[in-house]
This record gives C-alpha cells, structure tokens and sequence, in this order.
C-alpha cells in the first residue's frame, strides 16, 4: 500500500514526502531578508543541490549522521524523513552578518573559538535567537540542545578543515537537525551559498548568498566557483 505523497514548497526548496523518505527538490530561487528581496538565476537549484551532497556525504564518512540516502537528479535529494526540530542552529567563527549587532568586533576578523547561536524558527516573530531555557518553552530539553550544539561544532570541525584545502574560509553556517524514526536526531535541511558564508581564503571575496544580499557582483559565479572547489574537497 502506498500513501498519497506530501507536498511542501518553501522559499527554496520543495519537500515532496513518500512514507519514511523524503524527496528534497532545489529551486531555482533566491530570496534574502525574509523574502524581501528575491531573484532566481538558472542552475542555481543544482549547485546547492550538488553541494549540499557533497558535504552530507563527507560528514557521513566522519561519523555525522545525517539525513541523506541518494541524489535522485541533478536537483533532487533522497533523504530520511525526519521530525525537524524547530531550530536554526548557527555556527561562526568569523565576525559577519547579524553578529556585527551584538559584538564590538572588526568586521570578517577571526573569533578566539567559535560561537553557537540557537534561533527558534517561527514566522510570527520573526525567527528570534534564543537560549536553551526558552527552547525548553517549546520541549526542546537542555539534553537535546546539548547533544545538538556538539553536533553542530562537529560538523563545523569537519568542514573548516575540508573547505580550508581548496582554499575556502568557512564562517559561519546554519545547520538544522531532526528526529528519525527511531528516535536519534540526524542532521537535516541542506548546507550550501545560501546557508554558510564562504570565503576565499586569499582575497576573503564572498563566494555565497552573500553576494547577492549585498549586492557584491555576479552571484551566479560566486555559487560555481563554490561548487568547482567544492567539487575538488578530498571525501
Ligand atoms: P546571520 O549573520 O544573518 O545571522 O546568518 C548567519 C549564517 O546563517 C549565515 O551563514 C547565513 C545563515 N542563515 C540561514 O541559512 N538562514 C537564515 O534565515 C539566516 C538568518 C541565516
Ligand atoms: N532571511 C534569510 C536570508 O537573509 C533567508 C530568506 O529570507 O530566504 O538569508
């Protein structure tokens, strides 16, 4: 017997859910400020579908359990259906973006350790940043945020020193996570231009959304020249 699938679109992607697996489809979409601003460019949808394989599937081999199976096409993951935690879970160790608001530091100067930030996604109120006692508001246990925040600075290990070899400063990411079925948290969602900040190490030119936000250049290059590197990550 199967089921009717589940359909969700969101800003960029669409979640398409056949019993306990989902299909993860990239758009074509760029939107920044809570949708303020939009754009699209062609191909955009495969580049991050392309980069976020590759990282799932670099963070597998070093023990990260994510929610990824297959790429089913060149815009479509195969992943576990998971629970999602209603969680943005961001990871920096540069000072960018919203953290200018909050610290009396330079602008892209490196952090002495590397800071987790917990926002509880929610439309109503914006996505407001959080700590663990409001999380638990929402039934999110101080064991679980801490078993998430290890995670996260996991993954962000990994990945600074994969990016750091093809000439890629990593600073910061948003990561979320989920539960399987059988109760463990896996890490969901995507990782790709529209979810880090990548650097490059040489000039610290933006190679992200980042581009786009601010209008820094062609964001359509800084996505490819993303995944070229990207491509090169030994796994
Ligand atoms: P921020 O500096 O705007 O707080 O963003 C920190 C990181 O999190 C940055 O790499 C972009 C990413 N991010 C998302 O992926 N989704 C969001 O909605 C926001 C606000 C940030
Ligand atoms: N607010 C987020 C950003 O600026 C994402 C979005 O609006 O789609 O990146």
């Amino acid at each position: 017997m199967t089921s009717e699938p589940i359909i969700y679109e969101g800003k960029a992607k669409i979640m398409k859910i056949i019993g306990d697996i989902a299909e993860m489809t990239f758009k074509d979409s760029l939107t920044a400020f809570n949708g303020k601003k939009r754009s699209s460019f062609d191909g955009k949808g495969a580049i991050n579908a392309e980069i976020s394989y590759i990282l799932f599937k670099l963070l597998e081999k070093h023990g990260v359990n994510t929610h990824l199976l297959s790429r089913k096409d060149e815009k479509t993951l195969v992943v576990k259906k998971l629970e999602m935690i209603p969680l943005e879970v961001v990871v920096r160790n540069y000072v960018a973006g919203s953290l200018r608001r909050r610290v009396l530091l330079e602008e892209k100067s490196k952090l002495p350790f590397p800071i987790v930030e917990l926002y509880y996604k929610n439309d109503e109120l914006g996505d407001p940043m959080i700590n663990s006692y409001h999380a638990r508001l929402y039934g999110i246990s101080e064991d679980t945020i801490s078993e998430i925040e290890d995670k996260a600075l996991r993954v962000n290990e990994i990945l600074t020193k994969a990016l750091e070899s093809v000439g890629i400063i990593l600073a910061d990411f948003k990561l979320e996570f989920g539960y399987y079925k059988d109760g463990k948290i896996l890490l969901g969602d995507e990782i790709s231009p529209d979810t880090c900040r990548f650097w490059d190490k040489e000039t610290m030119r933006s190679l992200d959304k980042d581009v786009f936000r601010f209008d820094l250049g062609d964001v359509r290059k800084a996505y490819l020249e993303a995944l070229e590197r990207i491509r090169n990550v030994k796994i």
